[in-house]
């Protein structure tokens, strides 16, 4: 078997600026309001942690976790809620924090689940959305990169193989 080697494909720095960007339009839409951001565990635990500083605005932080059974790479669309979320959040405005929407078959399964909760409203952030792998139609509404489908399997930032990666600053595709 071969050794996998890591490609550099966004640098700390471009994922800084990604963040403050993202950050300044969710505050800007978000202006008088006290969202509670939704973290998906676990690839989104750093991002969530930028974000949140980044915003700097009254809000409120929970966490999810959702497993979908497949190999490693690939999800097989059975997806199961592994951690529930601690507070209530009926009437309030939620903002779903994922690192990475490929297939949607996870998102797609947490909106749902939050929708029942009786939300004001729910929209969603993803610091990288690929959406040429989308088999599930759900909407990223801030994304701070958008993936071309040649790019593989991608860590770093939050994002492992193999419970590997999750602490590198930069984001690599794996090969
Ligand atoms: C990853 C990622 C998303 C999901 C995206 O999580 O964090 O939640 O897969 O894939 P999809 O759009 O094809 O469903 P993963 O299940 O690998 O768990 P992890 O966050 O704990 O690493």
């Amino acid at each position: 078997m071969q050794a996998l080697s890591l490609k550099p494909i966004i640098s700390k720095n471009e994922i800084e600026n990604a963040v403050q960007k993202l950050a300044s339009e969710i505050k800007k839409d978000y202006a008088d309001k006290c969202p509670v951001l939704i973290g998906v565990l676990k690839g989104s635990f750093i991002f969530l942690s930028d974000l949140a500083r980044e915003l700097n605005m009254p809000l409120k932080i929970d966490f999810t976790r959702a497993c979908s059974y497949g190999s490693k790479d690939y999800s097989s669309g059975s997806v199961e809620l592994v951690k529930d979320i601690e507070m209530s959040i009926k009437g309030l405005d939620v903002l779903v924090v994922e690192d990475i929407v490929d297939t949607g078959y996870t998102l797609n399964f947490i909106i749902k689940y939050l929708e029942a909760k009786k939300p004001f409203s729910i929209k969603i952030c993803s610091l990288m959305d690929k959406p040429s792998k989308r088999v599930v139609d759900v909407k990223v509404d801030y994304a701070g990169f958008t993936l071309d489908k040649d790019v593989g399997f991608v860590v770093g930032y939050g994002l492992d193989y193999d419970e590997e990666y999750r602490s590198l600053q930069d984001i690599y595709e794996l090969r």
